[in-house]
């Protein structure tokens, strides 16, 4: 499977273009099944995306009524800690849309790891009922400096060779229990954004973007029935090859 690059000159012209994508996103999927189902990463590289759809120029080109967000992670802390990516994405984007609750399916991280992850798999299976593993319209991912994804981090296996949907995770390097999900699941997606930005990310920019690479969770991120773009500002894009 091949993925796209894409390469932006800032990390704020890379937050409006993914924007951008998500709007496609949500109107192909709305117009072809009358819903649309994203996933969101935490992190700081979606932030801009998020005010841009939340910026009275965007708000008004996403039928937020027929749309559900779910989270491809979290840490497991009460939904106003400062670390919940649930908070981060409520305080830019969704404290702004005319829906309520009903359409955030946050990861219950005020629970315990392990009932949080079995909660949220609960979740998916009822909202994608019959579809196994789920199919989201769009996942967005970041990609951290050692390669992980989502919170699936090198050396791990647990949220790879599963068949759970959603799984409970302790990253010793971080000292952070977080809930993931899978990626039976997000190879199930219909398209995947990665968003890379910086010039820290140049290296892991380079190494998760080569074909025959499997050493990082990001490189085993591939879709059988959907498609993979990486979006990358010019710093974290700096170290590939012209011909990318
Ligand atoms: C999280 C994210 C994580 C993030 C990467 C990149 O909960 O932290 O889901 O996987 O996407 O660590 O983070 P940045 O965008 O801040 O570089």
């Amino acid at each position: 499977m091949k993925r796209r690059i894409e390469v932006f000159e800032t990390f704020y012209e890379l937050g409006r273009r993914g924007a951008e994508r998500f709007i496609a996103a949500a109107a192909a999927a709305i117009t072809r099944r009358g819903e649309f189902t994203v996933a969101l990463s935490g992190g700081l590289t979606p932030r801009p995306l998020f005010r841009v759809l939340a910026s009275d120029e965007y708000l008004s080109r996403v039928d937020w009524r027929r749309t559900h967000f779910f989270w491809v992670d979290e840490r497991c802390v009460p939904p106003a800690h400062p670390d919940s990516n649930y908070k981060a994405v409520f305080d830019l984007l969704l404290s702004k849309l005319p829906v309520d609750d009903t359409h955030f399916h946050r990861i219950p991280g005020e629970q315990s790891p392990e009932v949080a992850a079995l909660s949220y798999e609960q979740d998916l299976r009822d909202f994608f009922a019959g579809q196994s593993p789920p199919r989201f319209d769009l996942v967005i991912l970041g990609v951290g400096t050692d390669g992980h994804t989502a919170s699936i981090f090198p050396g791990s296996r647990l949220a790879i060779d599963t068949s759970r949907y959603a799984v409970a995770i302790y990253v010793e390097k971080l000292d952070s229990h977080r809930v993931t999900l899978t990626l039976p699941v997000l190879n199930n997606a219909r398209e995947v954004v990665f968003l890379v930005s910086g010039k820290e990310k140049a290296d892991i920019g380079r190494a998760f973007l080569e074909e025959n690479n499997q050493r990082y969770p990001a490189a085993l991120v591939k879709p059988v029935e959907g498609s993979v773009t990486c979006m990358l500002d010019s710093e974290a894009a700096s170290l590939l090859p012209e011909d990318k």
